[in-house]
């Protein structure tokens, strides 16, 4: 990075004296913004090419602004571009860049647009670029849970409320209820795409320009669904960018929530699933040690996520109309969220589909906590006591178990009718653990017929994607 230039070039018109050096470093941002130097380029050539067919520019003045462009991006791309300090910002580096290029043609680039609506569209069509990757990660992370569920439709293990053993589950469930979770971020993530797909282009500083431009074309030209409706507005507001983030934070929410089930699973205290090795890593001290490093990290990534979901809030909040230098402070927390969130979202879908279910030890933990209880309160109803009746008995059954070490299907008839007469032999198919989750047979419910149904929904919904 060079900063040899003493004023800059592009204002420099009106200054008598040098910026002060700090001054030109805390003010720039080309360190962080050339990351939009495709973006910027690609802005540029739509809105020479309309320029063009409004008779601003000739045939000739963009062919050579196309030509020097092009070969600007191969400079980037091959590393060998020079980016100085000096020019401030991703926009006015290239456009330096292709004057020296293409000589008084490349001064002629910036007429009828402002760096305003400049970098508006930029960070639109790098934020677009990034939804799309991440939306397709998303579906793979979906597709890895419906891999794993349909692995363990059948596989019982304890529900929890409280984090208390409540009543059997599936397994395929379970996962199901992820699913679920990243289904509704996947969608909120299309809402966010939609919204900022708006083209700025043509706001100019602030209020629009003089030259006769033709913003639907440049909005076409950058696949844009439309014109955006107020130049105010269009170089001011970054609540795409928090939109964005908010998608982010509620993603990262779900994926903290999956991560604690995970790291709770592999704990020795449940033993409920195994994490391939090469998720995990070893303790320095301790021999016997393997963490669960990948859900751990996940999980405090989400803390980093909400920071800068609170930082595009604060920056954005009480800003006056309409564009405000304070908006240069959006790149980085919007790129830190954007690499996290891809992050994220690769461990996950590479991790889901290797777990495998300790089926035992999952099954055991559920016949353990009397998590049939409900199952007994709803027999003694069908046989005509009361809810809150039966309630109370199974209740008293249930100590009767804590005390003789028994769970209520290891009781014989006699134990149990010590409880209620109505109780029959008939009683031991809601008890045992396969009989419970299979009652639960609606939309929504656990029973593996239901948990098989929502999977194939779910694939064909994930195949329609696309
Ligand atoms: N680097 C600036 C940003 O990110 C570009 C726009 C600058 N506009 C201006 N009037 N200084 O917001």
């Amino acid at each position: 990075m060079s900063d040899s230039k003493d004023t800059n070039l592009s204002w420099g018109g009106r200054f008598s004296e040098a910026t002060d050096a700090f001054v030109a470093r805390f003010t720039a941002s080309v360190n962080f913004d050339q990351r939009m130097a495709l973006q910027d380029i690609q802005g540029s050539i739509a809105h020479a090419t309309m320029l063009t067919s409004v008779g601003v520019l000739t045939e000739e003045e963009l062919q050579s602004i196309r030509t020097g462009l092009t070969e600007i991006v191969t400079d980037i791309e091959n590393g060998t571009f020079q980016w100085s300090l000096a020019l401030e910002d991703v926009h006015m580096n290239v456009e330096a860049a292709l004057t020296s290029q293409i000589g008084i043609t490349g001064k002629k680039l910036h007429t009828g647009r402002s760096r305003n609506d400049q970098v508006a569209t930029d960070i639109r069509l790098w934020l677009r670029k990034e939804i799309d990757i991440i939306a397709n990660e998303l579906t793979r992370l979906q597709q890895g849970i419906l891999e794993l569920a349909g692995r363990e439709t059948d596989t019982i293990m304890p529900g929890f409320t409280h984090l208390q053993t409540a009543q059997p589950v599936t397994f395929g469930h379970h996962l199901m209820a992820w699913f679920e979770m990243m289904e509704r971020d996947h969608s909120r993530l299309l809402d966010c795409r939609k919204r900022l797909n708006q083209s700025p282009l043509g706001a100019a500083a602030l209020a629009g320009t003089t030259y006769p431009i033709n913003r639907h074309m440049t909005a076409d030209l950058l696949g844009f669904d439309a014109p955006t409706r107020n130049s105010l507005d269009s170089v001011s507001d970054r609540d795409f960018a928090i939109e964005f983030c908010a998608f982010a934070s509620i993603l990262l929410t779900h994926l903290s929530r999956a991560s604690e089930e995970l790291v709770l699973w592999t704990s020795a205290l449940f033993n409920f699933i195994e994490l391939p090795d090469r998720f995990c890593t070893g303790s320095s001290i301790m021999p016997q040690k393997k963490n669960p490093d990948v859900p751990e990290l996940v999980r405090g990534k989400s803390g980093r996520v909400y920071g800068h979901l609170v930082a595009l809030l604060t920056l954005m909040k009480s800003q006056p109309l309409a564009y405000n230098k304070d908006n240069q402070e959006d790149k980085e927390p919007l790129f830190d969220t954007v690499d996290t969130v891809k992050d994220c979202l690769r461990a996950f879908a590479d991790m889901v589909p290797a777990i495998q279910a300790k089926k035992e030890n999952m099954r055991e933990a559920a016949r353990r906590g009397f998590s049939t209880a409900t199952d007994l309160a709803d027999y003694l109803v069908r046989k005509g006591i009361p809810f809150r009746d039966s309630h109370e008995i199974v209740g008293k059954s249930v100590a009767y178990g804590i005390a003789s070490n028994k769970d209520l299907s290891e009781m014989s008839l006699e134990e149990l009718k010590q409880f209620s007469p109505v109780i029959e032999q008939d009683v031991f198919e809601v008890l045992t653990l396969e009989g419970s989750v299979a009652a639960r047979n609606h939309i929504g419910g656990t029973a593996p017929e239901q948990v098989r149904s929502a999977i194939a929904l779910a694939k064909e919904h994930l195949n329609a994607r696309d």
